[in-house]
């Protein structure tokens, strides 16, 4: 008989801080199914919250995941009342397990034309987790790397305007402040699922240096056993950032 060893866990110092994640294949995953692609959403939204628990449990500090993209709002207007009616019970299920959970949640992207309803339940999670110690999720909502930078040169732009910046002062560490992350350590690794290969407009800026990991996995499948496998394959990686290693 055959048994695969249980591999041991990775040491802490070879985790990345962050990670990304293109939450990528519900839609083929119903369609595979005979199935109505929101059930995908759904089930993807369990795996979402199933992989942030594991996040928190192994130590990881920062996890972004990509919820809905600025070009989503292509999609039929069913599909995406259908997303937006799951990222309200989302919320409003965060709210009430936020308690026993120590998570820090934050959105990143423009939620300015989401639902009055949606952006007050936003505020409160945000407001109620602000004090959290432990992972801290962001989740990146109505966002797109292109849309982010470009609301970053807009602000510089009417700072220099106002006469508050210089064009001198304008540098890397500037730019940096005016992201939906600033602060925050930029992805090591990004997961995309779904056997697609491309970044789909996701951390443009934060991504310049990241690890991908690709799998044809589709999200809703994708386990806490997947996490493991891109994170052994992370930390095999060689990363030189420029230099010589
Ligand atoms: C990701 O799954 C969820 C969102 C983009 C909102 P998809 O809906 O893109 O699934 P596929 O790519 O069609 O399988
Ligand atoms: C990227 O997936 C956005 C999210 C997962 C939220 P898409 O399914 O929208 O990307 P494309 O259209 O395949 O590039
Ligand atoms: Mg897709």
């Amino acid at each position: 008989m055959f048994f695969r060893r249980k591999q041991k866990p990775l040491p802490p110092d070879a985790l990345p801080a962050h990670i990304g994640i293109i939450m990528d294949g519900n839609g083929r995953w119903a369609e595979k199914r005979s199935l109505p692609r929101q059930v995908g959403h759904r089930y993807g939204a369990r795996t979402f919250r199933k992989i942030t628990k594991y996040c928190e449990k192994i130590g990881i500090k920062c996890l972004t995941v990509y919820a809905f993209s600025t070009e989503n709002w292509k999609r039929p207007q069913s599909e995406v009342d259908s997303l937006m009616a799951l990222l309200k019970e989302y919320l409003e299920e965060s709210l009430s397990d936020f308690k026993s959970e120590n998570i820090k949640t934050r959105f990143i992207g423009d939620i300015s034309p989401l639902s009055p309803e949606i952006r007050e339940l936003i505020k409160k999670a945000e407001e109620l987790t602000k004090d959290k110690t432990g992972l801290c999720l962001n989740i990146a909502l109505n966002y797109g790397g292109r849309e982010e930078l470009t609301r970053v040169a807009r602000s510089i732009a009417k700072e220099v305007a106002e006469g508050r910046l210089s064009p001198e002062d304008i540098g890397e560490e500037l730019l940096q402040k005016y992201l939906y992350t600033a602060g925050q350590p930029d992805p090591d690794l990004i997961i995309r699922p779904s056997g697609e290969y491309r970044t789909s407009n996701f951390l443009l800026w934060q991504s310049a240096y990241s690890e991908y990991v690709f799998t044809d996995v589709l999200w809703p499948d994708f386990k806490p056993a997947d996490l493991d496998k891109a994170l052994r394959e992370y930390a095999k990686r060689n990363r030189r950032f420029g230099g010589v290693k």
